[in-house]
């Protein structure tokens, strides 16, 4: 039998399939989420996702050092906020003395050229969980206020810029925060921190692991974040809302959920050609993991399939929980 095209012939061996392999995976391409916490000497377990630790800055600067030796060349982190700490206002997330702003410092001072990507947003300084200011009038109660919350973002933002972050990441999705992020940037010469903006966030089901971690479920209690992160049941408002914040002056998007959303990399990369991340967040993480730890699922493998898929859909680097351990993988 005579077939001239013989697509297997590319698939013959290892060799062949990594010349022609159109996405590879390299540590460069990874970002990994880190938790701190106030005190000393804590590496305290997050029972929903096995193997992430809430660390206590001296633990985190020695986790860090593992984490630089394996190639990592970014970290996202995120603070854990005491309750006594917490407010209505979240004015604790911009005190230059805060727990975050002195984390920058103390891990740019020991790792200067590990970027260091900062959260903002107020959901880990509020008594409520929720990502910003809430409305207390009977007829309004509980609504994020957008105006009122971005002006505390601004001043959040410019802190964990003076601290030294590299990257500042609003996660909070108000309107019109990207822009008003860049402006106080540049009124204060910070003309070279980056945003990168969670530009398609969705409201998603799979964040309850995150919120356990940093201790927004318990106040978040029943209530969601609807009013704010996008609807999952949309497409084409990813794009308006990436359109808007790379207009506003984003030098990076992204999209939030991972696996569920790849679409949505698929056509923001498509459309925009920007810098696009995505993260794989706390519930996608857990449900590999436990699956993994029931033996259903060959864990490298399935992780590393994962990974290849974000690259394939279009993101240029990935925020995964799994980041340190694929850096062992493929080192
Ligand atoms: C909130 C925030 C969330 C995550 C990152 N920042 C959760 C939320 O929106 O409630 C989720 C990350 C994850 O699930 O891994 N600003």
């Amino acid at each position: 039998m005579i077939i001239i095209k013989r697509p297997r012939r590319l698939r013959k061996n290892p060799a062949i399939r990594s010349l022609v392999a159109e996405n590879n995976l390299t540590t460069a391409d990874l970002i990994y989420p880190m938790f701190v916490v106030f005190g000393e000497n804590k590496r305290e377990k997050i029972p929903s996702m096995p193997e992430v630790f809430r660390f206590s800055l001296d633990n985190l600067l020695l986790e860090i050092k593992e984490v630089v030796e394996l190639g990592i060349l970014a970290i996202a982190l995120f603070p854990i906020i005491e309750d006594e700490k917490k407010s209505l206002d979240g004015s604790e997330a911009f005190n230059e003395n805060g727990l975050m702003q002195t984390s920058i410092r103390a891990v740019k001072a020991q790792y200067p050229d590990l970027l260091i990507i900062s959260d903002v947003a107020l959901d880990p300084f509020t008594t409520h969980g929720q990502d910003g200011i809430t409305s207390e009038t009977s007829e309004n109660n509980g609504y994020v206020l957008n105006d009122i919350t971005t002006e505390v973002l601004v001043k959040q933002a410019l802190s964990h810029a003076q601290a030294g972050a590299d990257i500042v990441a609003p996660s909070d999705m108000m309107d019109g925060r990207i822009g008003a992020i860049r402006n106080i940037l540049e009124e204060n010469g910070f003309i070279n921190t980056n945003i990168l903006a969670y530009a398609a966030k969705y409201a998603s089901n799979y964040y309850g692991p995150f919120r356990d971690a940093v201790g927004s479920s318990s106040n978040l209690g029943s209530a969601d974040k609807n009013t704010y992160q996008m609807d999952f049941k949309n497409s084409d408002e990813a794009l308006k809302e990436v359109k808007m914040d790379l207009e506003e002056g984003a030098d990076v998007v992204m999209v939030k959920p991972g696996i569920s959303y790849l679409d949505i990399v698929y056509r923001v990369k498509q459309e925009f050609k920007a810098p696009t991340f995505v993260y794989q967040v706390s519930g996608e993480y857990a449900m590999l993991k436990l699956g993994a730890k029931a033996g259903i699922i060959d864990e490298r493998k399935v992780v590393l399939e994962t990974m290849l898929s974000f690259k394939r859909a279009g993101s240029d680097a990935i925020l995964t929980y799994y980041a340190k351990e694929i850096a062992g993988w493929i080192s």
